[in-house]
């Protein structure tokens, strides 16, 4: 048993300078400290790269999970790799730092009253969080175009070699669900995953046309099924902590400056285990 903690945090966005900064003074509280990172770190591979290094040489043990703007391919970037042969080198950039994905057999933390399993998962989203109104893909988009809000990943973020964002995603929950369900039965789970795994939280996005680019119906029993203690999300800019059917979901996103200097400041590491002892759902 260590004696460090679990932390958290998402959406670093570290291509705006002001957030390069916060990322560079991140320091654990202790040399035990794991720090599960929910995507979004940045677009640009080299950017990505530079902030997970500089993480990994810190924290005791980084774990990732792919966001969405991880999986662009801006036309800015040397890196012209799209879809999986992009999310391939990403974890083979991170397997080089120690820093461990998706794609690794899940850890497990033992840092508190029982050992819980950490899991970062990948499964995109499918378009399944209509927006109001509508009962389908073509017809959610339809009415996102109509109204001006729809997400940059439509020109960025290539399904190559799937034939859409959503077949990716279909085959990223089929091949997820195997791998929660072979965790040992034993052990709890903190799952962490870019989008909340549930639809919930997405209902107070000022834009609801926005909520079908933040996850799946797939996922809505995931953390039922695979005992999650706590599930870490991020991607909607909505710091805060809520609870599912009675399990705490945590939303650690950083976001962009013009979104946290809003905010009143506060730490951008948020502790997940041991639970703090004045932390809330609500
Ligand atoms: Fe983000
Ligand atoms: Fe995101």
């Amino acid at each position: 048993m260590t004696h460090g903690k679990l932390l958290a945090l998402s959406d670093q966005h570290v291509a705006h300078a002001e957030n390069r900064r916060i990322t560079e003074s991140l320091r654990p509280e202790s040399e035990d400290d794991w720090l599960l990172v929910a995507g979004d770190v940045g677009e640009k591979f080299e950017d990505i790269a530079w902030a997970l290094k500089l993480l990994s040489e810190r924290f005791s043990q980084v774990v990732w999970a792919p966001g969405n703007h991880e999986l662009w391919t801006p036309p800015s970037d040397p890196v012209t790799l799209r879809g999986v042969a992009r999310y391939e080198a990403l974890v083979e950039m991170c397997r080089g730092l120690g820093v461990l994905t998706p794609e690794d057999p899940y850890p497990v933390w033992h840092g508190g009253e029982a050992p819980v399993t950490v899991a970062p998962l990948f499964v995109l989203y499918d378009y399944s969080f209509f927006a109001p109104g509508t009962g389908t893909k073509e017809e959610s988009l339809r009415v996102a175009h109509q109204s001006g809000v729809v997400c940059t990943d439509e020109f960025l973020l290539h399904p190559d070699p799937y034939p859409s964002r959503d077949a990716w995603c279909r085959a990223r929950v089929t091949l997820t669900e195997e791998r929660l369900a072979a965790v040992d039965p034993r052990y709890g789970t903190v799952l962490v995953n870019h989008y909340p795994l549930v639809r919930e939280p997405t209902r107070v996005l000022r834009h609801p046309e926005f909520a079908q680019w933040c996850g799946t119906e797939l996922t809505a029993d995931w953390h039922r099924r695979f005992r999650a203690v706590t599930v870490v999300y991020g991607h909607l800019h909505i710091p805060r902590v809520t609870a599912h059917d009675g399990v705490r979901f945590e939303e650690v996103s950083i976001g962009y400056p013009r979104e946290w200097r809003s905010r009143p400041s506060r730490s951008p590491l948020r502790q997940i285990l041991p639970r703090p002892a004045s932390g809330h759902a609500g």
